[in-house]
């Protein structure tokens, strides 16, 4: 197949149409863990879900029964340039670690971690998540701030879906000076901030991840966002919010904790959440997509992973980890960020996706 751009028609479910040009919408984009590398579509047909046409490892799947369809033809790159791995045209929002350091207390790794971190080695590790995610996604920046060290975490920033996002109204008034660099940021790209109340605290995809085959959102709360968060984020997104309740202080932010994965895996450690939280897991996901953590794993924050189809990169995975990784079709790259790590955040902390893939 190298080489050669062919003709396909893909039959898809539903048609969301995107309005904000900003984001560059005819570029080739992956869209999720389905993972079509579509090399040129009309602008009406760019944004769609691609749940039910999945393409993997160079073919087109049958679709699932029973789905009421319409029919459009797109144009799929087999060539091979454009594979899963490579023309992956997501955006990912990434800050600079200038002004990056541990001057305060707010989640229990912090502690004791006062000016112990190595500035130069930290740039290093930022640098090289940055170019491993640039081989995958078009990476933004948000410019660092002095005296907002934590401001290199830019899950926090806010949630993104479909043009739309909330800013993070942050719990702790050491982080709170970051919401307007944030929301000035969003703004002046293209995205719409949704309305917010200041009195509640919100982490944004910190605490908030997107499934990656159900249409829901998963949240977290007990430690940073507000147990009112969820029925606002239902109203804004239109979409079912799935609260899960965390109960460990190490792992303060859901996406400390766990992951959702391309084709409806998750990713999880199973003793941060309350028992009711792991019953909803068990109700929604499947046991042969549940990827259990074990707490040698989660301490070394491999829950915290920024997924780009098959690709997944976390601050360390054991072996055997990373052998449950490979035989659900993921291949892990590990990515060391010790330095991050001090102040509780690694790989997905460093990182927000501009555009989240309509399931
Ligand atoms: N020191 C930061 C805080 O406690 C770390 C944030 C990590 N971010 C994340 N998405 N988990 O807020």
């Amino acid at each position: 197949m190298r080489g050669s751009v062919q003709k396909a028609v893909a039959f898809v479910t539903k048609i969301s149409l995107h309005s904000n040009d900003s984001l560059a919408p005819y570029e080739p984009w992956l869209f999720g863990g389905d993972a079509l590398c579509v090399s040129s579509l009309t602008p009406e047909s760019f944004f769609f879900s691609l749940a039910p046409c999945l393409f993997q490892r160079g073919r087109l799947d049958p679709l699932r029964q029973g789905e009421q369809r319409e029919r459009f033809d797109l144009v799929v790159d087999l060539s091979g340039e454009n594979t899963v791995s490579r023309s992956v045209k997501q955006k990912i929002l990434m800050c600079p670690p200038t002004y990056y350091g541990v001057d305060y207390v707010i989640n229990p790794w912090m502690e004791g971690q006062h000016g112990k971190t190595d500035i130069a080695l930290a740039q290093k590790q930022w640098d090289a998540l940055r170019e491993k995610l640039a081989v995958h996604a078009q990476i933004e920046i948000v410019p660092a701030q002095p005296g907002l060290p934590d401001m290199v975490f830019t899950a926090n920033a806010g949630l993104v879906w479909d043009g739309v996002v909330v800013v993070s109204r942050f719990r702790n008034k050491e982080r709170q000076g970051e919401e307007p660099f944030f929301y000035d940021w969003f703004a002046a790209n293209g995205l719409r901030c949704a309305e917010w109340p200041q009195t509640v605290p919100f982490e944004g995809a910190g605490d908030a991840l997107w499934d990656r085959a159900l249409p829901l959102l998963w949240i977290g709360s007990g430690f940073r966002s507000d147990v009112n968060a969820p029925p606002r984020l239902e109203k804004i997104f239109g979409r079912r919010v799935v609260q899960m309740k965390l109960v460990d202080p190490r792992f303060y932010h859901l996406d400390t904790c766990m992951c959702p994965l391309a084709g409806g895996y998750l990713m999880y450690f199973p003793a941060a959440f309350a028992p009711e939280s792991l019953a909803l897991i068990e109700e929604l996901v499947p046991q042969d997509k549940r990827i259990v953590v074990a707490e040698e794993d989660a301490a070394q924050f491999a829950c915290n992973t920024v997924e780009l189809g098959d690709q997944v990169f976390m601050n360390g995975a054991s072996d055997a980890l990373q052998a449950k990784l490979r035989a659900a079709g993921f291949n892990p790259n590990p990515t060391p960020l010790s330095e991050f790590l001090k102040a509780g955040g690694t790989a997905k902390c460093l990182t927000l996706k501009l555009v989240e893939p309509l399931v």
